[in-house]
């Protein structure tokens, strides 16, 4: 009888943030030795030599469209796209249609994930006019995320009235994430535009400052205990606020490390997103917050919509990109290009998410961890194709720019997945 399942041999891994080459051994699903050299023998060796073994990453911001959206993405669909880039756990959004809103509703996704979903599923409830009896039966759950809150309007009808927000945070021990874009500053800026806006107006129509009224606002709740985090920040301004109050944390998506308005307007509503894609500044902003730890979380906020309804006129065309295919190997390449250590970008996408989750099981090689990993050459690269991607959608923002390549392989509970 062999004594393992799996045998990672002479893997490059970090521990307590070091590079260090060691043999990690999997039985039963989780990690159970991590040593230079694993004695005994397993029903499978995998010989790394040199590839890094690094912890599944966890993206905690996903709309996967499942139900009711499912021309754009399913739940099938889009934890394929998840597992193919490495990513291992993610947690979907509730603008669903119906939207998770209630026990039986995030009852009803939990159960389809059961049956097709790829990768560990957690699902988000929405925090709408007056549900917060019926979000306090859905803790304890297993699938349960948190509560999501609409500060300001973005796709689906989802918003959170005011009042009902302080309410919530007094009655619910949970997780609370926010769209922060504040609603009073988007319908003061509605006609900044003119009586045409195009898409180089959306990030004058949604400005700057909407963000920084919202992260104030979340701000001003703030207390000892409570788990407030921010979405998809945006704006070098955002990041002074959230500075200034301890114990939020906050996710920054690709789409905002890598893209300006430079390139959102060139690429006409493919890059129409919310918050929206701002300047240069932000960016640079963004970027070093990611590389310090301000910014805690890489998370993609993939939001697929079809390329025929990308390409219908402005006020019409949905805002969102997709992100899971992308979200690794987009940011290995930050690592690759120096912008990132190694360390920031691993515990920002696996180890951050899987402790603002609540997820004390995963997010890292460690003994007694779940065996979610996946296996990255340092030295590939990969040129993104539409023909590459597992997304319903069948796009991505990313097409044509050079990443740093996809996983080798990714297991999940010790089990090959991809
Ligand atoms: O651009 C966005 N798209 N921002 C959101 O907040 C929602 C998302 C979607 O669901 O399409
Ligand atoms: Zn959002
Ligand atoms: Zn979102």
């Amino acid at each position: 009888m062999p004594n393992f399942d799996l045998v990672f041999r002479e893997a490059r891994i970090l521990e307590n943030g070091a590079d260090t080459t060691a043999d990690v051994a999997v039985q039963g699903g989780r990690i159970v030795a991590i040593r230079p050299c694993v004695a005994g023998t397993s029903r499978i060796d995998v010989a790394c030599a040199g590839r890094w073994l690094l912890p599944g990453a966890v993206d905690m911001h996903v709309h996967l469209r499942d139900p009711g959206l499912t021309h754009k993405e399913d739940i099938a669909s889009g934890t394929k796209a998840a597992v193919m880039g490495g990513v291992t756990t993610v947690c979907d959004m509730p603008n669903t249609l119906p939207p998770t809103i209630s026990l039986a509703t995030l009852r009803a996704k939990a159960d389809r994930a059961r049956e097709v979903a790829q990768c560990d599923i957690r699902f988000f409830v929405a925090l709408g006019k007056d549900n917060i009896g019926d979000i306090a039966t859905c803790i304890g759950e297993p699938s349960f995320a948190g509560v999501k809150v609409f500060l300001g309007a973005t796709t689906g009808e989802l918003l959170t009235e005011t009042g009902i927000l302080e309410r919530a945070i007094d009655a619910l021990p949970v997780l609370f994430v926010f769209h922060a874009e504040d609603e009073s500053v988007l319908l003061r800026n509605r006609g900044i535009a003119g009586p045409t806006p195009d898409v180089t107006s959306h990030h004058k129509i949604r400005p700057a400052q909407a963000a920084v009224e919202g992260a104030r606002r979340i701000a001003a709740l703030a207390r000892p205990g409570m788990r407030l985090h921010v979405c998809h920040l945006s704006a070098a301004d955002e990041l002074r606020v959230l500075e200034e109050t301890p114990g939020l944390t906050c996710e920054v998506a690709p789409h905002h490390l890598w893209f300006t308005a430079d390139d959102a307007v060139p690429a006409g509503n493919l890059l129409k997103v919310n918050p929206p894609i701002r300047v240069e500044s932000d960016r640079t902003a963004l970027r070093s917050a990611l590389a310090d730890g301000a910014i805690a979380a890489v998370a993609t906020d993939h939001a697929p919509h079809t390329l025929a309804e990308k390409s219908q006129p402005y006020l019409i065309a949905p805002s969102g990109v997709p992100g899971l295919d992308t979200m690794v190997p987009s940011t290995l390449m930050l690592v690759q290009q120096g912008c990132l250590s190694m360390a920031r970008a691993v515990d920002a996408l696996s180890t951050a998410p899987a402790r603002i989750l609540g997820l004390a099981d995963r997010g890292l090689i460690a003994e007694g961890l779940r065996a979610d990993m996946y296996l990255w050459n340092p030295s590939s690269t990969w040129t993104v194709k539409k023909k590459d991607l597992a997304t319903r959608c069948g796009w991505s923002p990313f097409e044509n720019i050079k990443l740093a390549g996809r996983p080798d392989g990714v297991w999940i509970l010790g089990r090959r997945v991809a």
